[in-house]
């Protein structure tokens, strides 16, 4: 029976890793929420209506890492940074939601779906990096299609969900769109403090994250380098454009990707039908709101709109929604932790 504990607790992932804890995800012996000092004593798991029982949010100055199994980071890569090592070295496997080990060669990558082989044996970092949000959609469909006929190159757009900046973007979206609706002719806010950068009520941002020397945003890096670690390619070529769009929840890709053989629509829908925990939409195409209405849509990436170029067999394209507080952040944390416990290798 494991100790985790959850640092962001108080967050919109932290939030999310509490309520599948409390689903049993992965056998518990207690959870501690930390968060900041700001938030120390809350009683979320009354907040949240939990049957597991919780201790109030602990501030993660006065955490004891003593006895902590698993430690899931999620409130930023400055902490982890700060922290992560720390709590390794304590004896805590660390489960890493933030950016900042994802590319160090001595912390493993990982979505369960895909990689499981590199949570073979428990890492001499003690530190596992759970991708980007967006990433992980995109891998998770990408993967049983290079099984199938080999990627050559991948093109995405992706359209991302307020929930994507924590639950102050979720509070400012909210925010915004009501001001809007009570004064639609209003001169439009720059929102520079913001969470975006720019209002994003009815509008759509298509910058997320500092753009570098190239004009590429650090989101748009994000998914070129780490789908190639994931899927062990490590010269495939990627290209990305990300865009923030005025929906609460749930991450949505139109992704083209060029084959090395020709392939059928049949074909294409079939391997990826075949593939655990990914759900094709033959009927209709998944949205945003209703992946997001229901727990089993928001466990499953889901593909629609799969479409093969009539002159060409080898292009493919496809229509990926998936939430990314549980599928892109949250759950695939949980799961890495349950394949460790599956492996027998946690302390
Ligand atoms: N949102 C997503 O879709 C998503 C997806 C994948 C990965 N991630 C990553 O997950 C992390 C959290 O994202 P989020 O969206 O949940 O953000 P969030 O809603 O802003 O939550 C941030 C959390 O970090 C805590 N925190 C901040 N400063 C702290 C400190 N000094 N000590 C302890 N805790 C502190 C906050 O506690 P207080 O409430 O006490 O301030 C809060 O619990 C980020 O690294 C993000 O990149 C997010």
């Amino acid at each position: 029976m494991l100790h985790i504990a959850v640092i962001g607790a108080t967050g919109a992932v932290g939030r999310e890793c509490l309520g599948l804890l409390d689903g049993g995800i992965v056998p518990l012996a207690r959870v501690t929420p930390v968060a900041s000092p700001r938030s120390a004593g809350h009683d979320l798991g009354a907040e949240l209506g939990l049957k597991i029982p919780l201790v109030p949010v602990v501030a993660l100055d006065d955490l004891d890492p003593e006895g902590v199994d698993v430690a899931v980071l999620s409130a930023g890569a400055d902490l982890s940074r700060a922290r992560a090592r720390r709590l390794a070295s304590a004896g805590a496997l660390v489960v890493d939601n933030s950016s900042a080990f994802r590319m160090d060669p001595a912390v493993p990558l990982v979505v369960p779906q895909v990689n499981p082989d590199e949570l073979a044996s428990r890492p001499a970092s003690g530190i596992v990096a759970n991708p980007n949000c967006s990433t992980i959609q995109l891998v998770r469909a990408l993967h049983p299609l290079h099984a199938l006929a080999g990627l050559e190159s991948v093109v995405v757009a992706t359209y991302q969900a307020a929930s994507g900046g924590g639950l102050r973007g979720l509070e400012e979206l909210a925010r915004d769109a009501g001001e809007v609706l009570e004064a639609p002719g209003a001169a439009v806010p720059g929102l520079p403090g913001g969470r975006f950068g720019q209002p994003l009520a009815f509008n759509l941002v298509p910058e997320i994250g500092m753009a570098d020397g190239t004009g590429f945003t650090h989101e748009e890096r994000k998914l070129v380098r780490e789908p190639r670690k994931i899927l062990g390619l490590p010269e495939l070529r990627l290209t990305a454009t990300a865009v923030r769009v005025p929906v609460f929840h749930c991450h949505s890709e139109a992704v083209y990707v060029r084959l090395r053989e020709p392939v059928t629509a049949a074909a294409v829908h079939d391997a990826l039908a075949a593939t655990p925990g990914l759900r094709v939409h033959r009927d209709g195409y998944p949205m945003p709101r209703t992946v997001f209405a229901t727990d089993e849509g928001r466990a499953a990436v889901h593909v629609g709109r799969i479409r093969v170029e009539p002159d060409d067999p080898r292009g493919v394209w496809l229509w990926i929604v998936a939430d990314n507080l549980w599928v892109g952040a949250a759950l695939n944390a949980l799961q890495i932790v349950e394949v460790a416990v599956g492996r027998g290798w946690l302390r």
